[in-house]
């Protein structure tokens, strides 16, 4: 049992560190350590080249310029500084847009940072709906929005149901009021190209651990005529041009420049394809096993190519993961929100009851994810929920 590998199948949470990643990374620890804002020496200069060459690969995997990436921690300090940082400096200037507009179907990072501006700086904040697919209703986007919005959050694809948005339409919407478009896009390298986001955007969040590339890491574009616009959230030494201060960890900035090189790459092109002949053939045996099995969001092509999210009638979803340890690893919904009580929003917000929704599991596949390991998974699955319903039929009996 000890050696038994577990199956990994939450590739959405996060990512491995692609090997050519981890390998560009490597001489940054403690070869080319020198400080990259170290503007005295050569030592200095050579970090700063290799910072700045990341962010042009970062900038370039979404249609972007070099100028207009600020690197953070994650998708989670990205999102904060885009939808505080706007409307911070906006509240300091007295701006007459008071109303701020976020997908009902947003992270938890979001929504927790619309309740800050509600509670402290007197911002109304909107919940756009979206369908039972989890894709954003541009009827009632168009009822909500008006002169008097600020922001507008729409994520370009969903961690829990892989929603894919139509981003191109939403910001031709946008665009009309003057109002600023957010795009949370840490789950979107996997799933979609992203060359043009950035002409459809003026912020977009990224994540190094949701794309091949190491954690501890996120990018932020801000579009050029923007960035005066953002209040920092950090203080300091005016890294960055002052809107997000800190020594720049290299390595770190290396390894998300690989790996946006690396989701660029026609290699990528091609295993996303073969992810989601792998991720159909996973579902197709998953709902022929007799226990109910039903899928979530959208069962067509705007969905993110590894992701599964099932109920299987009856079965809680925390009893299921429970009893698949330690052969299994998927999650109940987003990782980050996994562990609450409650059960998760983007499913309510698809119209799922309370049951329906303690029922769903996301299994996230990924470009490793071999035949066998889907063959294997079935099988363990089907064990595990008939070894549940005899427990339960026992316990009834
Ligand atoms: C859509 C989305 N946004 C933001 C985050 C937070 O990202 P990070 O872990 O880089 O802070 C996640 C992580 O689950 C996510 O899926």
């Amino acid at each position: 049992m000890d050696n038994m590998k577990t199956l990994y199948f939450d590739f959405q949470a996060t990512t491995p560190v692609a090997e050519e990643v981890l390998r560009k990374m490597r001489p940054y620890f403690a070869e080319s350590f020198a400080n990259p804002h170290a503007s005295d020496h050569v030592l200095g200069w050579k970090s700063a080249a290799a910072v700045e060459s990341a962010a042009q690969q970062v900038a370039s995997l979404i249609g972007a310029d070099a100028d207009e990436i600020i690197f953070t921690s994650g998708a989670t300090e990205s999102n904060n500084l885009a939808i505080l940082g706007l409307a911070i400096r906006a509240a300091m200037a007295h701006t007459p847009r008071k109303r701020i507009l976020l997908s009902a179907i947003e992270h938890k990072c979001i929504l927790s940072v619309g309740r800050v501006l509600e509670e402290q700086y007197g911002y109304a904040v909107d919940s756009i709906p979206v369908d039972r697919n989890g894709h954003v209703i541009s009827r009632e986007l168009e009822r909500l929005l008006g002169d008097d919005v600020l922001l507008v959050s729409i994520m370009a694809v969903n961690n829990e149901i892989g929603s894919i948005q139509d981003v191109g339409a939403l910001s031709e919407i946008i665009g009309k009021t003057g109002a600023v478009f957010h795009c949370d896009a840490a789950q979107t390298p996997i799933a979609v190209g992203m060359e043009d986001l950035a002409i459809h955007t003026d912020m977009i969040s990224l994540s190094g651990h949701k794309m091949y590339g190491p954690k501890g890491i996120g990018a932020l574009y801000i579009r050029r005529g923007l960035q005066d616009d953002i209040e920092p959230l950090i203080y300091g030494g005016g890294q960055q041009n002052g809107l997000r201060s800190g020594t720049l960890p290299t390595p770190l900035c290396v390894g998300m420049g690989a790996a946006a090189e690396y989701i660029r790459s026609p290699e990528v092109s091609k295993r996303r394809k073969e992810l989601q002949t792998r991720k159909d053939r996973f579902l197709d045996m998953l709902l022929a096993l007799p226990w109910g099995g039903r899928l979530y969001g959208n069962d067509g092509q705007n969905r993110h190519p590894g992701n599964i999210s099932i109920g299987f009638q009856g079965f809680n979803a925390q009893d299921v993961l429970g009893a698949l340890q330690p052969r299994l690893a998927a999650s109940t919904g987003s990782a980050c929100t996994s562990g609450l009580p409650e059960p998760s929003h983007v499913l309510k917000a698809i119209g799922l009851t309370t049951e329906e929704a303690e029922s769903v599991i996301r299994f996230s596949l990924g470009f490793e994810t071999s035949d066998q390991e889907v063959d294997e998974s079935v099988k363990l699955i089907d064990n595990t929920l008939k070894k549940l319903y005899t427990n339960s039929s026992n316990g009834k009996g």
